[in-house]
């Protein structure tokens, strides 16, 4: 399999359980999460206006945007409610070593 599009954007030190952390890469905003151990990235731009998701809050396994407080399940990307109208979009992702690595296609 190419490794082609896997794109290492953190340490797992750097998202502890229950925690997030906005990082950069290929270009893109990803916000990576901690669900109780597994890993979650999504994009980190809010689809509702112009946030940043990690500026927001995460608690358990819903993230709530900083601006209007639209919420999203960051396993799935889905939006859980008015304002948001569109799902935001997430990532497959891998820990390589120490590494946490998102695949951008
Ligand atoms: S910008 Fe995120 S809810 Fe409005």
């Amino acid at each position: 399999m190419s490794t082609a599009g896997w794109i290492p954007v953190a340490a797992t030190s750097e998202v502890g359980a229950g925690t997030m952390v906005g990082t950069q890469g290929g270009g893109q905003s990803i916000a990576l999460f901690n669900v109780d151990g597994t890993y979650y990235a999504t994009s980190n731009i809010c689809t509702h206006q112009f946030a940043h998701l990690s500026d927001g809050w995460f608690e358990g396994c819903m993230v709530e945007c900083p601006l209007h407080a639209g919420q999203f399940d960051v396993r799935t990307g889905k939006g859980l409610g008015p304002p948001i109208t569109s799902d935001v979009r997430t990532f497959p992702v891998r820990v390589v070593g120490d590494m946490i690595e998102v695949y951008l296609g």
